[in-house]
């Protein structure tokens, strides 16, 4: 796959890092998007196995230590057989693009994706299930349908009982997601009025390598019950390597 100059950078900057005493096995879903196509090579680089599931045909690269397997999102039993011997499963599947105007396919992808994701790992007792939801609430007209749809995710997963870290960003800045710089002034002075500095917070602006590395964290330390990775904490992400639970590079 050939790599950005912002892909180079971000894996550099993650060389550096101390290793996790631990490897895990990862299964991931929408791993071909914005975000599933940077973090997987960063799982790998940190000794993650990664195995991603792909439409049957697609013709997206993955790194060559990825391994890949064909099945449809829409329907877990295509794919149940594979995930094991995962003990993370990551959800990344959604409609691209995502506009008020696509409410049904909000219902019909990411709803459906989510569920039958959720309810195969609970089948199989997954260990610790990752969920790319948003941040919320929000005022109520933007996004309406996107946000109910993944508030209802996270219910599910709640009374699915899995082990799991729900990551709520916002908007995700990044190569070819530019755009909201131009709000910064915007969210700036909302940070500093007291009556919108809580929204400002919560509905704040993260980075791609934020959001990769709270991805990370989340993969390295697995949460025990029900996590919630808002802004502020997707901001704060750092990997807890302690130097007992260090693995040596080789
Ligand atoms: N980017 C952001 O700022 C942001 C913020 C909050 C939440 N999120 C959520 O985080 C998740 C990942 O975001 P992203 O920006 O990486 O999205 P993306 O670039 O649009 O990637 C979406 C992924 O979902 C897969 N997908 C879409 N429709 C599918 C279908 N019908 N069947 C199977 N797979 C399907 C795509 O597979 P193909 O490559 O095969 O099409 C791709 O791997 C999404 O759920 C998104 O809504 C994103």
């Amino acid at each position: 796959m050939p790599a950005s100059i912002s892909d180079i950078r971000r894996l550099l900057k993650v060389k550096v890092l101390p290793k996790s005493s631990e490897s895990r096995r990862v299964f991931i879903t929408g791993g071909t998007g914005y975000i599933g196509s940077a973090l997987i090579p960063i799982l790998l680089e940190r000794g993650h196995r990664v195995r991603a599931l792909l439409r049957p045909g697609s013709k997206a690269k993955m790194p060559a230590d990825c391994e890949v397997v064909s099945g449809n999102a829409l329907d877990g039993h295509s794919y149940r057989q594979f995930i094991r011997p995962a003990d993370t499963f990551i959800h990344l599947v959604g409609v691209p693009y995502p506009s008020p105007a696509k409410g049904a396919q909000f219902r019909a992808v990411d709803l459906v994706s989510a569920r039958e994701a959720i309810e195969v790992c609970a089948e199989l007792g997954m260990h610790h299930f990752i969920y790319l939801s948003v941040a919320q609430p929000a005022p109520l007209m933007v996004m309406k349908d996107y946000i109910a749809v993944r508030a209802e995710c996270e219910q599910i997963l709640q009374k699915r009982r899995l082990n799991a870290t729900i990551v709520r960003p916002w908007y995700v800045l990044g190569p070819g997601h530019n755009w909201p710089y131009a709000l910064l002034p915007v969210y700036k002075l909302c940070e500093w009025l007291p009556f919108t500095r809580d929204g400002a917070r919560r509905l704040g602006l993260v980075t791609l390598d934020q959001l990769i590395l709270a991805l990370v964290e989340a993969v390295e330390s697995p949460a025990q019950g029900s996590r919630i990775v808002a802004v502020p904490e997707i901001r704060s992400a750092q990997l807890h390597t302690s130097s007992a639970a260090t693995r040596k590079t080789a």
